[in-house]
């Protein structure tokens, strides 16, 4: 049973697509009553409609990038939730700019989407995420950094990679006062992935990446099914505050 979620809810940010529904999937596989959140209402039911042929899901079109979207979305899930055990912060956006001309539009739009979102979100959700939570079987938070936020990208994404650096450590911080109240938290910093937020790197730099990441591929989604379900089960029920790198390895190279 080290891998079940069986009788567990879960909420996934940005699960309508991309690494979001690539977690959605696993937790869903594992057995998981799945929520997912973005701003496109059609997408998430799509998506739905092709999890729920393995187990249960909940499709919700809510912005969360703004402190109101984020309250609005905590109560509703506190009218139909007594408990949460798994939050999986994923949304999230980026932007990039030369350095002189990079817009302060841009900045807060990242920034407050991938670090002041998932913050929001813990105050709102906590209380559900308490009652959720117990020492031998806490409650989950994960966090989706980026190894952008543990090494310097190559491109100029100044405020997306300061946002996940910034989540990486909020994920620590928050990891030691929650812990004690039976909740872990831990962030997963992807490398490159399939996703709209990487077509055009991906599209122009695939072949370069594969070279550069040691194990020869980019990810796939079941690395990124396998990293939530083992942090959210059992199997993880004793790592908190850990950012773990899903990249094949890539971050401890340097690029050229
Ligand atoms: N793909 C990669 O290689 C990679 C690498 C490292 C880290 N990551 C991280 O993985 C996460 C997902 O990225 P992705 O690559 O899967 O990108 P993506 O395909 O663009 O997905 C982003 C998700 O966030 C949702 N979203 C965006 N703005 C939102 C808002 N205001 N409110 C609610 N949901 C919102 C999007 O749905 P809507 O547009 O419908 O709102 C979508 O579901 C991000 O945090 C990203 O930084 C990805």
């Amino acid at each position: 049973m080290l891998f079940d979620l069986t009788g567990k809810t879960a909420v996934v940010t940005g699960g309508s697509r991309g690494v979001g529904l690539m977690a959605a999937r696993g937790l869903v596989a594992a057995g998981a009553r799945v929520y997912l959140v973005s701003r496109d209402a059609a997408a998430c039911e799509a998506a739905a409609v092709e999890l729920g042929t393995q187990g249960s899901v909940v499709p919700l079109g809510r912005d969360l990038s703004t402190p109101e979207g984020c309250a609005a979305f905590s109560a509703e899930l506190a009218s139909h939730e007594e408990q949460l055990h798994i939050l999986v912060n994923n949304a999230g956006a980026t932007w990039g700019a030369p350095l002189e001309s990079y817009p302060l539009s841009g900045w807060d739009k990242v920034v407050d989407l991938n670090l002041r979102s998932p913050f929001l979100l813990v105050q709102g959700l906590l209380p559900l995420l308490e009652r959720a939570g117990s020492a031998d079987d806490p409650a989950r938070i994960v966090n989706v950094g980026s190894i952008d936020g543990l090494r310097v990208p190559r491109m100029q994404t100044y405020a997306y990679s300061s946002s996940k650096a910034g989540l990486h450590h909020l994920t620590r911080v928050l990891a030691v006062e929650l812990g004690r109240r039976h909740i872990t938290v831990n962030a997963v910093a992807p490398g490159p992935f399939e996703s709209k937020m990487m077509a055009s790197t991906l599209a122009e730099q695939q072949d370069r990446l594969e070279q550069a990441v040691p194990v020869g591929r980019i990810g796939r989604a079941d690395d990124i099914a396998g990293v939530m379900v083992y942090l959210t089960a059992r199997a993880g029920a004793y790592v908190n505050g850990a950012v773990i790198a899903v990249d094949g390895g890539l971050s401890l190279v340097c690029e050229a």
